[in-house]
């Protein structure tokens, strides 16, 4: 698709607005059901929403990183057009519901999740697994990375941070790929917030680590999961450092696929996400970063980041609309 206007570009402050209201429809659409136990149900409501917000604004939208492959997802794969084709051409990244268990389990940090920017700044990240290190603005670059053992790492951070290891705080997925990392990090005196899953919000927690108490997050997560991590980082400030894994050659075919050639190699936050983005998540279910859609009689409320790295705002936004019935 290209774009049908003179207007090429990316107006990230105008898209803004457009960008919180398809958050926020996908949590609205989730909402009902949150604690129902259907995690392909809650996920379907959100894609639906999502992309039919997505195609009333006026972008000439690519999915780069989305649902999964043409031939396995019927909406929002990669490579779907989406918007009007009235303006910017622009690459779009989303997870229309992060956490699909949390959701229906009702647990905390469901959310929904989209970030935008101009075409090519985002990384076309395959669907395999991708080792993740993260840790929140302030320190020097490369205070930690991934190549240093968990310990390493835990004893890199206090050290920059002023503390002892005992005072450092680190958010892993409880996986039983994970157990060696968790002893080892435990081994240190540092503390662990085990999370069962949503792992962008994991990220996210690092950059507001004196309300979060997180202080840096590591482990292995799906690799879209980690694009969108490194925009909310780009837009909220902090470090990130990436590198694919692959389990077998179907998931490095994937890779060539997206025109991945350095197989081994680490990215950074920057080389992530190359341009200037704007990103949106709306909560589900509440949780340290957002509250949970609210239901009231008479009307229903969701609150909604709203970032844009180009300046580094951060908006909290709460959106209220009357129930129709
Ligand atoms: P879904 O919302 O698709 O269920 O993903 C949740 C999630 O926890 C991600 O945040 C994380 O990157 C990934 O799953 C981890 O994968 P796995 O459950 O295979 O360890």
């Amino acid at each position: 698709m290209t774009s049908t206007t003179d207007d090429a570009t990316f107006h990230d402050r105008m898209l803004s607005l457009g960008l919180a209201r398809v958050a926020e429809q996908a949590a609205l659409a989730s909402a009902p059901l949150v604690g129902r136990g259907d995690e392909k149900a809650a996920d379907q409501a959100a894609v639906n929403a999502m992309r039919e917000q997505l195609n009333l604004m006026d972008i000439a939208g690519v999915v780069v990183i989305g649902e999964g492959e043409r031939d396995e997802a019927p909406m929002l794969f990669i490579g779907e057009e989406v918007g009007t084709g009235k303006g910017p051409g622009v690459d779009i990244a989303l997870d229309p519901l992060e956490g699909t268990t949390l959701t229906a389990k009702d647990m905390p940090n469901a959310l929904t999740v989209i970030a935008m920017g101009p075409r090519g700044s985002m990384l076309h990240a395959p669907d395999t697994y991708m080792e993740k290190l993260a840790v929140g603005p302030g320190y020097e670059d490369n205070v930690v990375t991934l190549d240093m053992s968990p310990r390493e790492r835990v004893e890199a951070l206090a050290k920059a941070k002023g503390c002892t290891p005992a005072d450092i705080t680190v958010c892993i997925l409880e996986r039983p790929r994970h157990e060696t990392m968790i002893a080892e990090v435990r081994d240190t005196g540092a503390s662990i917030r085990l999370i069962t899953d949503g792992d962008v919000a994991g990220v996210m927690h690092c950059a507001e680590a004196e309300i979060t108490g997180i202080d840096m997050y590591m482990g292995s997560g799906g690799a879209p999961e980690g694009v969108l991590a490194a925009a909310a980082l780009k837009c909220m400030g902090g470090q990130i450092f990436c590198r694919l894994l692959f389990r077998n050659d179907d998931e490095k075919a994937r890779a060539a696929k997206a025109g991945i050639t350095d197989l081994d190699r680490i990215y950074t936050r920057d080389e992530l996400v190359t341009q200037d983005v704007i990103f949106a998540a709306t909560g589900v279910t509440g949780g340290t970063l957002l509250p949970a859609v609210k239901r009231e009689p008479g009307w229903i409320e969701t609150t909604t980041l709203l970032m844009r790295s180009k300046t580094g705002s951060v908006r909290r936004m709460s959106y209220r609309t009357p129930l129709s019935s």
